[in-house]
């Protein structure tokens, strides 16, 4: 196979990303013929096939990627449905989904879906940097076209910055001494590989034998803050609501606990309508609810999913449902 101009082998159809909680994603979304679906992380395409499948032959799916090698590929994956108009592809922050939406004449739509973090092609794309089993330069961008590496972060965050992104984002006990760790090794030259940031958290963090490696939690950590994915989320879930038409589904698949816990309050938050301080006698705020919420506890994957697609494991489906705003009498 030819490289192209970068060095690298030219997009094919093939994916390695096997879609999580298919049944149950759409189960939730209930997608029907004729209906119009936005699907925030492309991805490898699999839950975007699954929305084009249900609502054939005339459903539609918008479907939005940071990444421009996922939308690449998915024009190879989906030639059909594009040609047909059934799958329109845009490169993009799902925190601009109303925007992209509306650009794209897709707005209102019948169901969102948010398949959070990233694919299986990306942490197996040994140039992306996302892993700490290969070595490659240190990026872990997932768009590839803006913003900065990963590299940039970990030779420019002064320490205490440093210590706290992974704390607040890795959970990782050990946050000041790999910090430290960092801050003596870039004043000798800068941290540019994978390998090199794995090594040196691994001479501060000592894994269990069979426990995770100890770096794990860095590399989590840095791709969190590189992406800026809790912002994204947080900006996406309103989005998201104001672009569902009454009766849509919103459904967020996440990975980790700072993920879920967003989705939740959020979902609790529009549940309820009223932000007044519960002191209060009586509400002076006026917000309506706008969510009704689907699954009280999120759902997870099966046993035989999880066996499957080891991926699953950590996975967690919350679903709300846009109701229709009440309009008070004599308004
Ligand atoms: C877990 S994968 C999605 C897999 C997809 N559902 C499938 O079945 O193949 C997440 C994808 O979302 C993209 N992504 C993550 N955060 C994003 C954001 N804020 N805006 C747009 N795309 C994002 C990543 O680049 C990645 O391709």
């Amino acid at each position: 196979m030819a490289a192209d101009e970068r060095g690298r082998a030219p997009v094919t159809a093939s994916t390695v990303h096997l879609p999580v909680m298919p049944n149950e994603a759409l189960s939730a979304l209930q997608p029907h013929d004729g209906g119009c679906y936005l699907d925030g992380t492309l991805g490898g395409a699999g839950h975007t096939s699954l929305l084009l499948d249900a609502s054939a032959p005339d459903g539609r799916v918008l479907a939005i990627d940071a990444d421009p090698l996922a939308l690449e590929r998915a024009r190879v994956l989906l030639p059909e449905a594009i040609a047909a108009g059934r799958l329109v592809l845009v490169h993009g922050n799902f925190a601009r989904m109303g925007e992209l939406a509306s650009a794209a004449n897709f707005a209102p739509v019948d169901g969102i879906l948010l398949d959070l973090g990233l694919s299986s092609d990306q942490l197996a794309d040994r140039e992306r940097g996302f892993s700490f089993s290969h070595d490659a330069p240190l990026d872990m961008r997932f768009d590839t076209t803006r913003g900065a590496s990963a590299a940039d972060l970990v030779n420019t965050l002064p320490e205490a910055e440093m210590a706290d992104l992974l704390w607040r984002y890795g959970e990782e006990r050990r946050s000041r001494a790999i910090a430290r760790r960092i801050g003596e090794a870039r004043e000798r030259q800068p941290i540019t590989r994978t390998s090199e940031l794995a090594r040196l958290v691994a001479g501060v963090v000592h894994g269990r034998p069979g426990g995770i490696h100890p770096a794990t939690r860095t590399f989590q950590a840095l791709r969190i803050a590189v992406n800026d994915e809790l912002a994204s989320l947080e900006a996406a879930l309103p989005a998201a609501v104001d672009l569902l038409r009454p009766g849509g589904r919103l459904a967020v698949i996440s990975f980790h606990s700072l993920e879920d816990r967003i989705v939740k309050r959020f979902f609790q938050q529009e549940e309820r309508g009223c932000v007044c301080p519960p002191e209060l006698p009586e509400c002076v705020c006026g917000r309506a609810p706008q969510l009704r919420i689907v699954t009280r506890h999120p759902l997870t994957a099966s046993e035989t999913e999880t066996a499957a697609n080891p991926r699953a494991r950590s996975a967690k489906l919350r679903v709300a449902e846009k109701i229709e705003t009440q309009i008070e009498a004599g308004n």
